[in-house]
This record gives structure tokens, sequence and C-alpha cells, in this order.
């Protein structure tokens, strides 16, 4: 049996998609398990740049089986325009399995997403307005629609009738904006449902029939721990599970059935959106990451806010998620700075504590406390050995492993696929 989860360890964009990539050339099966396109993974292949925002990373090899979990938020246009360019570009996407379980996004849960977060007002969570938290809201209280009623007509429809009377009446009432016209939506959605309906099945049996038969199964985390719902930096958090027991929920799976779990984490740190971030760098080394890292936002372009990175905030991940490897990306990004800061725990009030608050009032008001490392000159993105690495980036390493107790089991040194150490044995 051989299934690893690989989900991120900080505020998201750690390069996951880039880790699963690689892994997914020995998986035998790809599994997205949360989150909707509110998550962006950039692939490159060849040279080429591909943007995944829904489709499992595995879609880029051919043979895989590929599958969006129950937990997955899918808004149908957007993953049938992703499947039709990948089509366009020669991908094979026939082993793409989609949950009968998913939720679907509607039109009224993207503009209830744009409301809401406008009426929050200086209290907005920053969200990618994707329609993502609505999905997971309507879920929550029972009147959500899955895959399963979009494709049948008949109960679709009530469905649809039932939920426009509710929204519309959200919208107008309390929003001041217009709702949306039931026949229209319907029919729009309706021709939806025949472009996935080849897809459509249930993926619980997928991947029970998989791993019985022994084949290599890897979960692909969107977001990261601290914007999971309930482990996260909460309210500045995505409406889903990003920490590895997502998995066990969002595919249909058992944790008996889980081998590994690996944690993707940035050699420095970012996020978008609201909220605290304590090793936040608002001066020019903050600025240079962000310009050398290309650190803008994949599905909404936006800048992201970068800091040092925190091994509190990693050696949290590897509580909520039992890590057993780490996978450190974008190494090659701090090429040439002098010196190096890492934060290994927080002061407050006087006080030193280890642990990562769960008060995000405390976490706006800690101090990090850093350790400073000496940088290195060298251009790490030719390397591919651990040994040839330059000896202050390996001691860098080390010291992330130390303070987080989490080993390393890949370091990444550019976006390409033979950019990559391998220190561990992952499938
Ligand atoms: P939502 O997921 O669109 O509801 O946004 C909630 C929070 O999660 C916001 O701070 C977003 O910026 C953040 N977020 C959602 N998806 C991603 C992602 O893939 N990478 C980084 N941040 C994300």
């Amino acid at each position: 049996m051989s299934a690893v989860v690989v989900i991120g360890t900080q505020w998201g964009d750690e390069g996951k998609g880039k880790i699963v990539d690689y892994l997914a050339e020995k998986a035998d099966v790809v599994v997205r398990y949360q989150g909707g396109n509110n998550a962006g993974h950039t692939v490159v292949v060849n040279g080429n740049e591909f943007k995944l925002h829904l489709l499992p990373s595995g879609i880029l090899y051919p043979g895989k089986t590929c599958v969006v979990g129950n937990g997955v938020v899918i808004d149908p246009a957007v993953i049938i325009e992703e499947l039709k360019g990948m089509q366009a570009k020669g991908i094979d996407t026939s082993g793409l399995r989609i949950s009968n379980r998913a939720h679907v996004i509607m039109p009224y849960h993207r503009l209830l997403d744009e409301v809401e977060e406008d009426y929050r007002g200086e209290y907005k969570i920053g969200t990618t307005k994707r329609g993502i938290g609505p999905c997971y809201m309507d879920k929550n209280a029972r009147s959500g629609i899955r895959m399963v009623d979009l494709l049948d007509e008949e109960e679709f429809s009530a469905k649809l009738e039932r939920n426009l009377e509710a929204k519309n009446h959200l919208l107008q009432a309390v929003y001041g904006v217009e709702g949306f016209d039931y026949d229209s939506v319907r029919k729009e959605y309706l021709g939806y449902a025949e472009e996935l309906r080849p897809y459509v099945t249930d993926t619980v049996v997928v991947l029970s029939e998989a791993i019985a038969a022994g084949e290599k199964v890897l979960f692909e985390g969107a977001q990261a721990t601290l914007l999971d719902l309930d482990h996260g930096t909460y309210p500045y958090v995505t409406s889903s599970h990003p920490i590895a027991g997502g998995a066990c929920i969002g595919a249909g799976v058992g944790p008996s059935q889980i081998s590994k779990v690996v944690g993707v984490v940035k050699a420095y740190t970012t996020r978008v959106g609201e909220g605290p971030f304590p090793t936040e760098l608002q001066d020019e080394i903050g600025d240079h990451i962000r310009e050398r890292g290309h650190e803008y936002g994949t599905t909404t372009g936006r800048p992201r806010r970068c800091g040092w990175l925190d091994a509190c905030v990693v050696r949290y991940a590897g509580l909520v998620s039992g890590l057993n490897y780490l996978a450190i990306t974008r190494l090659d990004i701090l090429d040439g700075l002098k010196t190096l800061k890492l934060c290994v725990g927080y002061q407050y009030k006087g006080e030193r504590i280890k642990e990562f608050p769960a008060s995000l009032k405390v976490l706006a008001q800690v101090e990090p406390v850093y350790e400073e490392l000496p940088g290195w000159e060298e251009d790490t993105s030719k390397i591919r050995s651990y040994a040839e690495l330059p000896a202050n980036a390996r001691r860098y390493i080390e010291r992330l492993s130390a303070v987080s107790g989490v080993e390393v089991g890949i370091v990444s040194v550019g976006p390409g696929r033979d950019q990559t150490i391998i220190l561990a044995d992952l499938f």
C-alpha cells in the first residue's frame, strides 16, 4: 500500500504543484480532496507553462487516473474551460474522474463572495471571490447542489428553484443587488452537466479499488495549513481542510490507508489576503524576494506579502498533519542574500512562546525570535545533489529541519522537473 499526501505547511503558494507534479510521475492515481478554483498551480513541462486550478496535476502525465474528490467544490464552467485548454495542447484528459458527491459552485455563490467581502469592509478576509466560501456554507447548511444532483434534471431544477428563492431574497433585501433568473441559470448549468457527465462517478469506489490493487495514490492538497478552517489563522482562512486529515474526508479514504505525509515549505514565507504575519518584510528585502520569486497570485494576480521563513509555522504544520518529510521549495530565490533570518520562536509581552498561538490578537502582537544565518553567493538552480549545495544552504535547511522536527525529503531549486534534489524515497 502506498498513499502519499502532499500538503502546504504555510499560507499557500509553497510550490505544491511542482512537488506534486514530480511525485505524480510515480503515482497511478492523483487526487484533489478540498478547495476549488481558489487554488492555482503553475507547472513547467519541457519549457511549457501550465496553470491548473481544479484539475489534479497528474493530468499532465498520460495514463494516470485523476480524481476530483467529494471534498472539492467545482465551478463547472472553470473545469470545462481547463479541460478544453488541456485538450487543445494535446493533453489526454480521459483519466479524469469527478466525484458525484462534490458540491457545485453556482453563480450566486460567486456574487455572495463579492458582496459579503464588501460588507465586511475593514474586516474583509481577502478571499479569491471564486464563490468557495458560500458554496461550502451551503454544503454545511445542507442546501447545496452536488454533482449527482446536477446530472439529474428534475432534481437539479427543484434544488435550483429552492436555492434561488432564498438567495435572490438575500441578495436583494440584504445586499441590494440583482438576483438571478431561474431559466437562464438552469439552461446554462444543464449544458455543463452534459459536458461533465462522462467524467462523473463514485470516486470512493475508484480509490478503494486502486488502493486494493496496490496502486500508488497521491493526494494533492490545495491551500495550506494556516488556511485550514479549524487549524489555520481563523477567520483569515479558507472554508475547507487543507491539512492531511482533510484527504480522508475529502476523498473518502480511511486514515489507515495513508502511508506518508509530505509538507511543502517555501524557503521563505508568503501570504495573500489579510491577517497577521509575524515575519513579514515590508522593506527592500521583501520587495527583492517578491520580484526575484515572481510572487504574484496565480489565481488573482495579487502581489503576495513576503517575509522570512517561520520555523514555528512549519513545526505547527508537522503537529497537525503528522508530517514525515519536508519538501523545501524555491531555495534558489534566496541565492545572493548576505544574511538569512529564520524565526525559531516568538516573544509575547516579554515572554518566550514556542507554540503557534490560536489567538490572532496574540499573533498580531508577537515579536519573532530570529536566528541569523549566513547566506550564499552560488547559483543553486543548477545543482542536482544535496552534497553540492553551498555549505550555508545546507546549514539553513538543516536548521529548519531541527527546529521544525521534520526530516527533509526533497529540495527544489527551480520550477523545472529536473531541478529537484531527492533525499528520501517517498513512494
Ligand atoms: P477563499 O478560499 O477564496 O475563500 O479565500 C480565503 C483565504 O484563503 C484568502 O486569504 C485567500 O487569499 C486564501 N487562499 C485561498 N486559496 C489560496 C491559494 O491557493 N493560495 C494562497 N492563498 C489562498
